[in-house]
């Protein structure tokens, strides 16, 4: 059976069983908590919440009610979790979910659309992969209790009416499912296991029993330490969810998913030369990208635009490796769209931004890969740290799925967890001016500009250096735009900025400045950093240091008032920064010399606000 008819025969039999179909939610999920959509569910926690009503409630999706307690879907699911096992026999970024949910069943109910609970849920996974399927359930598992559920023998039970006899039993980590982001509905959940053709056992089906709210993430719910607990929900629910390509390789009697018809004739457009991990990469990748730019995610440096560029990129590393020519992705992408076009109407209608922003960000990428791959050959030291494979990403854009990959034994030490950690840090860095250690100088901060031995310090120089900021920017306007910096030093006393002009400034001119500085301050005006290419950069017309070479991609920070949008300052700057000029306090020019021939200097510092 082809893939397209398993998807409609899931569909149609639970239609024909009380269930409104509904279409998959977006990629983007309503719950800003979580970046993706990771589940069916997703689009139904106010019905397990009782914040909905299957009768009353327009569904955003249909805009009428579902009419029934009982509904079922096909939901586009992304997992980042699994990024780095793309390439491997089973795992994609991107995948199906096949659903069906029950919402608010009361016992003794019993029309079709009145919704189930455990004997319902299971007889119908079980009436589908046995006999619609024709399949075999090769085992199942059920919740075997914790201190705050008792164990699920009702499953069981239900299981071995129906002769299913070989049922085991597992713990929180694997049968206790939810809740997604920041809390939400769960409960423990009953699997179904299949044997593929290499007689490998693989989960295909899980069916949760939503009987709990927890007030926090699955993080603290299972560390168990945050003192929050299980609340029970008003009406128990059901959310299953079984994996799509899995169920078509075990229906198609194939080893793996990438062996049936929804990668094969993907996989054969690529030519023999590439790696067959690869090959599942760039289709996983192209078919992943192709889904998430159709529900409105764009390439950028954070969120969900982070994780899309990765993808992007990393199939453009593979496309420039084996120098794949552009008509092949071309074909991948044409033949993706077309084959899901008729099911996700949605990427027929953004075909040509599916193609306008890979193109986008492949021209923005080609450079920077070409220079990375080479900088990246040319690193002398045997393993890649963590911090080393943040220069390449902050430089050349190199996400770390492509330093790993092309980095070989050189990164065999490096981790994604390392790899995160330092971005993390590097960002909050940027964004608060916070700790930043520079090995050897027994100093918290030292840029060559700034210098601080502690935390107090860093407080004081970031005040100073944003201050720097504005004094250029009204140095400029009071006295013209040919001053540029030549050089400025930080310490905990003082700024130090030095620019080049032809003569000595007057008393008002630096009373002027002084005064624009302090009326910034005022304003309360918002620091904001952004990283961009250096031409964009040059383009937008931040201010930069022609003493310093910047890598090809920079850091830029910008003042600008909250209200009006107006820009006061912008700069390239590795930071940090305050992120108000109000944090400044005041502002006070001390002294204006003679540095060297065309070069003025001044000192200056900031004191609180009295
Ligand atoms: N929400 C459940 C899952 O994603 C069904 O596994």
């Amino acid at each position: 059976m082809e893939a397209i008819d398993i998807r409609k025969k899931f569909l149609k039999f639970f239609e024909e069983r009380g269930h409104t179909i509904v279409p998959s939610s977006s990629l983007i999920p309503d719950d800003p908590s979580v970046l993706l959509t990771t589940a069916g569910m997703q689009q139904f926690k106010k019905y397990y919440m009782g914040e909905a009503d299957p009768y009353m409630t327009i569904h955003p999706l249909t805009a009428k009610p579902l009419g029934s307690k009982s509904a079922a879907s096909a939901q586009k699911s992304f997992r980042t979790s699994d990024i780095d096992e793309v390439g491997d026999e089973g795992h994609l970024t991107f995948f199906e979910m096949l659903g069906n949910f029950s919402f608010g069943y009361k016992p003794g109910e019993s029309s079709p659309k009145s919704g189930y609970f455990k004997k319902g849920a299971i007889t119908y996974a079980f009436d589908f992969i046995t006999k619609e399927m024709e399949l075999s359930i090769s085992y199942v598992t059920i919740f075997k209790g914790s201190d705050a559920v008792p164990k699920d023998e009702e499953s069981r039970s239900v299981w071995n009416s129906l002769g299913v006899t070989d049922v085991r039993e597992e713990g929180m980590e694997d049968v206790f499912w939810g809740p997604t982001g920041t809390s939400g509905p769960c409960g423990p959940t009953t699997e179904v296991y299949c044997k593929t053709v290499a007689g490998k056992d693989v989960e295909i089906w899980n069916i949760v029993f939503n009987e709990f709210f927890y007030p926090g993430s699955r993080e603290e719910l299972l560390s168990g330490s945050s003192g929050k607990k299980l609340e029970s929900l008003k009406v128990a629910g059901v959310d299953t969810g079984m994996g799509f390509e899995r169920l078509v390789m075990i229906s198609q009697k194939k080893a793996t998913i990438f062996d049936t018809d929804l990668f094969a004739p993907l996989l054969e457009l690529l030519s023999s030369a590439v790696e067959l991990r690869h090959k599942r990469i760039i289709v996983d990748h192209l078919r992943a990208m192709s889904f998430l730019i159709a529900d409105g995610v764009r390439p950028s440096n954070k969120e969900a635009g982070y994780v899309l560029r990765r993808l992007m990129r990393r199939a453009f590393v593979y496309e420039h490796m084996y120098q794949i020519p552009p008509h092949v992705f071309d074909a991948l992408v044409h033949d993706i769209v077309h084959e899901y076009g008729e099911f996700y109407p949605e990427l027929l209608k953004h075909n040509d931004d599916i193609r306008e922003e890979m193109k986008k960000e492949y021209d923005k990428f080609a450079n920077t890969l070409k220079q990375g791959v080479k900088k990246l050959k040319e690193v002398k030291e045997d393993s890649i740290t963590a911090e080393s494979a943040f220069r390449l990403y902050e430089s050349f854009g190199l996400p770390y799925e492509i330093i790993k990959e092309l980095g070989g034994a050189k990164t065999a030490s490096l981790t994604r967890e390392a790899f995160d950690a330092e971005f993390k840090r590097h960002q909050e860095i940027s964004r608060a001016g916070q700790e930043k250690k520079f090995g050897g100088h027994g100093l918290l901060l030292d840029t060559g500009e700034l210098k601080a031995a502690n935390e107090e310090e860093l407080k004081k120089v970031t005040r100073l250096h944003t201050a720097t900021h504005l004094l250029q920017a009204a140095l400029r306007k009071v006295i013209g735009s040919e001053v540029h910096q030549d050089g400025s030093d930080i310490t905990v006393e003082r700024t130090r900025f030095d620019f080049t002009f032809p003569r000595k400034l007057t008393p008002e001119e630096i009373k002027q400045a002084e005064n624009v500085v302090n009326e910034v301050i005022q304003k309360d005006m918002q620091m904001t950093h952004e990283e961009m290419s250096y031409e964009d950069a040059l383009k937008s017309g931040a201010l930069h240091f022609f003493k310093e070479k910047y890598p090809l991609r920079v850091s830029i920070y910008t003042v600008s008032d909250k209200k009006t949008g107006e820009v006061f300052s912008k700069e390239f700057c590795g930071g940090p920064h305050v992120t108000h000029t109000g944090e400044i306090g005041s502002f006070k020019i001390i002294k204006e010399e003679a540095s060297s021939a065309g070069v003025r200097r001044i000192r200056a510092a900031v004191e609180d606000k009295k």
